[in-house]
């Protein structure tokens, strides 16, 4: 997993609390506190809770992660969420991010998501800076390599989790 590799080297900080890799962001020490709480609480209480709180549901593993997570998620707060809100497709109902629509349309890896949101496809507009011709790229700001390499992680992640809400 990528994202994985890479939090783990990027990390100045990482603190190791039963062998899982936590940063000390204020979100990652809310998500430690509830991995804790949860330890000292019976099963049925641990179940309640869990179902109130989606937070809670990924395990301590994934806290890692969600550094990264967090910065696609602002990215694509910025640039898609307009036309793929909630993983949906606003302007062409057949082409969500959804992995059935990515699917049968052909989009299933990291690199042919990075591909569709460097250089657009259809009425999708490509942000990459080498995006041509230009009438196929967004008239918005362009991003950044990595950037689109961060999204195009997020976007399958979040459709393997059918799109589970992050916040
Ligand atoms: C102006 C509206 C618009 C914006 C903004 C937009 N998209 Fe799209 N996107 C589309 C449309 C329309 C399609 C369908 C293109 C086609 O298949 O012809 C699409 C398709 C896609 C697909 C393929 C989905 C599938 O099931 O085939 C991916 C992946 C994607 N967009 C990612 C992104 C990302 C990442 C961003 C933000 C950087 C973004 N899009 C911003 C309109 C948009």
């Amino acid at each position: 997993m990528h994202i994985l590799h890479s939090i783990h080297t990027l990390l100045p900080e990482n603190t190791y609390v039963n062998n899982e890799v936590f940063s000390y962001t204020p979100f990652q020490k809310q998500k430690e506190i509830h991995v804790k709480l949860l330890r000292n609480l019976t099963p049925s209480l641990v179940a309640a809770i869990v179902a109130l709180s989606p937070l809670v549901i990924s395990t301590p593993v994934f806290a890692a992660e969600t550094v990264d997570i967090q910065k696609g998620a602002n990215l694509f707060r910025r640039s898609c969420i307009g036309c793929h809100d909630g993983g949906g497709n606003l302007i062409q109902p057949g082409a969500t991010l959804f992995v059935k629509d990515l699917q049968r349309n052909g989009v299933e890896t990291e690199d042919e998501i990075y591909q569709i949101t460097y250089y657009g496809k259809g009425r999708m507009p490509g942000f990459g800076e080498k995006c041509t011709p230009r009438g196929q790229c967004t008239f918005g700001p362009r991003l950044q390599d990595d950037e689109i390499k961060l999204l195009a992680e997020f976007v399958k992640l979040q459709a393997d989790q059918g799109w589970s809400k992050i916040e």
